[in-house]
């Protein structure tokens, strides 16, 4: 056995055994089968935990291909793993564009029954250039904030033409996933990549949706000064509540050691801020698209780029500053990191793995629109992650739902 294989085995093992919420839904489904005979095409980072929910369907009868959702966040030991077992994986480390876009286009070439994505690549190509698969299409689930803004973005222009499941917005996806999960794995990501101290470092934040919340109180919790960047006023005074300080891009910029942004939009960090930084100032983003650090101004704007270390990049700048990009501005915590905690991921692809299931199984019946994940779905993955994590929680008594559901009873 090849070394690499031997290492993506040892992942997805490792991986299966922290994924207890998962395992518990894949007793069911290999009883079921609710995926015999239905096809199953799958755009995500393609990491160990992943690869648990691709075996997870295959096993459930599903005929899968999965390719990465980001050139940059594919594990290759990995990929090796899977194919050995036989699961079609288009996916490699350090993809070009086009190879991405081939990858995915080989994923379409199944003609998917039912689409599992992250960040809408794929919903996206199906839509476009690939509308004659639109027939075979039951429907899809979408894992990430960004994925459902374009999603959303394409229902009110009345161009979605399957169901989306929005399994980014469940309780037990966002929740966890997006704060838990992007606080830890993007200060991983930061930490792999640099091997910097954070203690005591000006720690910017742009963005204090639920992944900014996350990284903010990581870096917190890491010794940082952290500073947040928000454009709404609410989250601004939420930020400022938690304890943090709250400033505009134009002046935190100028104070950042660290410079994070998780906001999922583009132009966060532009030519206008890059001129302002501190010299040694490191740059990294923990949103879906590397569109919010501006790499295209840093390059118009250097004198010489040379890579550093693995995935630091750094740039002088005219006048002598140096200016280091993490992951060419992709996601950090896959780019340089593993991905969110492998507990985090057993809630989210528990979630994906029945959002699948209702899919395949009542997904003609549903209507092309975004539909948030059933209530019933979040509560059994969270009664599953109780019972894994030991804990018992008390019930309502009938006394306490009727006063729950009563407008009479005051006192
Ligand atoms: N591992 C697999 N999918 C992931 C995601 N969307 N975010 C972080 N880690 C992941």
């Amino acid at each position: 056995m090849s070394e690499l294989l031997e290492r993506g085995r040892n992942r997805l093992e490792w991986a299966r055994a922290h994924m207890g919420v998962l395992a518990a839904i894949r007793k069911d489904l290999v009883k079921t089968k609710p995926f015999r005979g239905l096809r199953v095409g799958m755009a995500l980072h393609v990491e160990a935990k992943t690869g648990v929910l691709a075996l997870t369907l295959k096993e459930a009868g599903a005929h899968v291909r999965l390719a990465s959702c980001n050139p940059l966040s594919t594990d290759d030991a990995v990929v090796a793993a899977l194919r050995d077992e036989g699961l079609d994986t288009y996916a490699k480390k350090w993809e070009t564009n086009a190879e991405y876009d081939d990858n995915l286009h080989k994923v379409l070439d199944l003609k998917p029954n039912v689409v599992i994505d992250d960040g809408a690549d794929l919903i996206y190509r199906l839509h476009t250039k690939r509308r004659e698969l639109l027939r075979d299409v039951i429907g899809a689930n979408e894992e990430t904030t960004t994925g459902i803004i374009r999603v959303r973005a394409m229902e009110r222009e009345k161009k979605l033409a399957f169901p989306v499941f929005d399994v980014n917005d469940a309780q037990m996806k966002h929740l966890f996933d997006n704060r838990y999960g992007t606080g830890q794995s993007t200060i991983d990501g930061i930490m792999t990549a640099t091997n910097l101290l954070l203690a005591g470092k000006r720690f910017v934040v742009a963005g204090y949706g639920w992944c900014g919340r996350g990284v903010a109180m990581r870096a917190r919790g890491m010794g940082a000064h952290v500073i947040v960047t928000e454009v709404d006023p609410v989250k601004a005074i939420e930020a400022k509540l938690d304890g943090f300080e709250v400033m505009r891009m134009a002046d935190a910029a100028k104070l950042a050691d660290f410079l994070v942004t998780a906001t999922g939009d583009r132009d966060v960090v532009t030519a206008k801020h890059l001129r302002t930084v501190k010299d040694g100032c490191v740059l990294a983003n923990a949103g879906h698209f590397n569109v919010e650090v501006s790499v295209a101004d840093l390059e118009k704007m250097a004198t010489k780029k040379r890579r550093v270390r693995e995935f630091v990049d750094e740039y002088s700048l005219r006048g002598g500053k140096k200016v280091y990009v993490l992951g060419e501005g992709r996601l950090v915590n896959l780019a340089a990191g593993q991905g969110h905690p492998v507990e985090i991921m057993d809630m989210s692809f528990a979630l994906q793995a029945l959002c699948a299931e209702r899919l395949a199984t009542k997904g003609t019946r549903m209507e092309a629109r975004v539909y948030p994940v059933p209530h019933e779905l979040d509560e059994r993955v969270a009664r599953l992650k109780l019972r894994e994590l030991g804990v018992a929680i008390d019930r309502l008594t009938p006394a306490q739902r009727a006063y729950l559901a009563s407008w009479t009873e005051g006192t």
